[in-house]
């Protein structure tokens, strides 16, 4: 009876697992501050999207780690062609064609210093830096890429980059836009991932996101942003991160008539992780009860580092 009367269920269509890629074959490491994901080299990818298919999960958002040498203050690497974002999208639409494939568009990969932008006068540039995420989002697409995330937080990067797709044939490419997306500590274990985080190295360099992400305090501010988005031209919307935000989903929740999605970030997995392995609490009913809370706070999708997991039960 109490499954009959069940109101809500997670459903292997509602994940999109995240990838950490690596420009290197047979590359298989494991992110030391989120036990259990790994670094893929192209070889190991396709391995690990087979075992994805066949539980079930058919979308998979790609973050590429940048060899050093290739980061930049212009984040030039972003929109090169055949950087290893667009290539590995090439490589895995062949093999795998009814693989979703969503990407980020951001420029932490590819900065030196790990903003999400370009710096000019010791300030993120809104309006240069929207100028390359466009770039960056047209490489992607002709690559073959389905969904665009921009996860930047740039003002006005939405209608930009429906704009530029429009203009260079790509109709199609779906636009999920980071509406909601926090100045949170939780996303630490993701920038150790990408090795992203060189704030500091000079004093020039602002020291966190809080000019571009939103101030954590604010709900208001969520649903103007929501608007906007729209307004400009997303397909979808996100709110991140997830758990600690619920009462931010449910609201856009409430007024979006276009999907949300809820990302539950590095800084959430590594914590239960966390917290299972001190004791006090189970593997299972944990990593459940999270996913679970997110959907019922209206989330449609959710991205986590749990969906394999959650799958492989
Ligand atoms: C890049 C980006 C970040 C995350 C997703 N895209 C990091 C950041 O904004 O610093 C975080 C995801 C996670 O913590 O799992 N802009």
């Amino acid at each position: 009876m109490r499954d009959l009367v069940q109101e809500n269920n997670l459903s292997v269509n509602d994940f999109i697992y995240p990838l950490f890629i690596k420009d290197e074959q047979n590359a298989f490491e494991e992110i030391q501050s989120m036990p259990g994901i790994h670094r893929f080299g192209g070889e190991r990818l396709l391995y690990e999207i087979e075992e994805l298919l066949a539980l079930g999960i058919k979308s998979v958002v790609l973050f590429p780690l940048t060899n050093s040498e290739l980061k930049n203050s212009q984040a030039i690497e972003s929109y090169n062609a055949n950087n290893l974002t667009c290539r590995t999208i090439r490589a895995l639409k062949k093999r795998f064609p009814e693989l979703v494939i969503m990407t980020d568009i951001a420029l932490d990969p590819y900065t030196d210093h790990g903003h999400d932008g370009i710096i000019v006068d010791g300030k993120i540039a809104n309006d240069e830096t929207v100028k390359v995420l466009c770039k960056m989002a047209l490489a992607q697409a002709e690559a073959g890429a389905d969904i665009l995330g921009p996860s930047d937080m740039m003002d006005g990067r939405v209608h930009a980059i429906r704009k530029a797709l429009e203009a260079e044939g790509h109709p199609d490419v779906c636009i999920l836009s980071y509406t909601a997306k926090y100045a949170s500590c939780l996303y630490g274990p993701f920038r150790d991932a990408l090795q992203s985080a060189n704030y500091g190295i000079d004093e020039s360099i602002p020291r966190d996101k809080k000019t571009y992400q939103m101030n954590i305090a604010n709900s208001v501010e969520a649903l103007r942003e929501l608007e906007l988005d729209v307004e400009e031209g997303a397909d979808m919307v996100m709110i991140k991160p997830a758990g600690w935000y619920l009462d931010i989903i449910r609201q856009v929740k409430d007024r979006a008539n276009i999907p949300v999605v809820a990302y539950q970030v590095s800084g959430e997995y590594s914590m239960i992780l966390a917290s299972v392995q001190a004791g006090l609490m189970k593997r299972e009913q944990a990593i459940y009860e999270s996913l679970l809370s997110i959907k019922r706070a209206g989330a449609d999708l959710i991205l986590s580092y749990f969906a394999k997991e959650l799958f492989s039960l």
